[in-house]
């Protein structure tokens, strides 16, 4: 795993978008996962002013979502599909039949959730793939103790998930407790993975999910069987990394000998 620490969250998006866009320039037909919640909110702002400024066309780029709410339906507001429209897609050039999300409603869930799979396949696998950290240390929907090669699959919310995202619905009784979510073993085959973490509230599983053993009861700790996964951290969310100092060091090294990021 590659340690990135900046100094606060613009400049996590920033590396974030910057990787994107030095990644699209090699192949405009880059294949993207893409990750919803509050953190890659920065990272979408700065791929639409990179749009909005010609720097980079979203024409031949192709998305995956990691995961959906179970029976919420795409319209609601507090869908992914909604999210991700009115965060990013609707301010970008994105073609319509290069955007994949999980249906909220599948007719045949198992059937939906092998087509997706496929759909990644067919496209080549994902480039690079986008995720959060929830606290217990899911990564997409998978919960702990999901299993390290699963498979995008329904799974049920953690009590801990739901109350998350309880506070965003106004209606109690419309908080989802199932998702469809890429599985970790579909996630482990994309070819870059880029976790973002910002704020005090993440220290604690960074440190577990970095540093700590690997185990299906943190999720992501599997990142550190990818060889090209980057956890780009801000200070607070590195500050309980017990090797903080020796990432920094490593990262600013490595930079200045030409072997930083790609
Ligand atoms: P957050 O969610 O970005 O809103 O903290 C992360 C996650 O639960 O995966």
């Amino acid at each position: 795993m590659e340690i990135i620490i900046k100094p606060d969250y613009q400049a996590v998006c920033e590396e974030a978008s910057a990787i994107i866009l030095r990644a699209w320039k090699k192949k405009p037909n880059l294949v993207l996962g893409l990750a919803t919640g509050k953190t890659p909110l920065g990272l979408y702002e700065r791929l639409i002013s990179l749009h909005k400024s010609g720097q980079m066309d979203f024409a031949e780029v192709i998305t995956f979502n990691l995961d959906e709410y179970f029976g919420l339906g795409e319209s609601h507001p507090q869908s992914f599909a909604h999210y991700m429209d009115s965060h990013l897609f609707k301010h970008i050039n994105m073609r319509p039949e290069n955007i994949h999300r999980l249906h909220s409603r599948p007719e045949d869930i198992e059937e939906h959730c092998r087509a997706y799979e496929r759909k990644i396949r067919s496209v080549g696998g994902i480039d690079i793939q986008i995720l959060g950290i929830g606290k217990n240390g899911h990564i997409g929907f998978n919960e702990p103790s999901s299993s390290l090669t699963s498979r995008t699959r329904l799974k049920a919310l953690t009590r801990e998930t739901v109350e998350a995202a309880a506070s965003l619905f106004e209606n109690q009784e419309e908080v989802p407790r199932f998702c469809l979510t890429m599985g970790i073993g579909t996630i482990l085959e994309s070819k870059t993975i880029l976790l973002l973490a910002s704020g005090e509230d993440k220290a604690d599983i960074i440190a577990r999910a970095i540093e700590g053993p690997l185990t299906a009861f943190v999720p992501a700790s599997v990142l550190q069987l990818h060889p090209q996964a980057k956890c780009i951290l801000d200070e607070q969310a590195a500050s309980r990394l017990v090797l903080k100092d020796y990432y920094r060091w490593a990262y600013e090294t490595k930079s200045s000998i030409g072997v930083g990021p790609r």
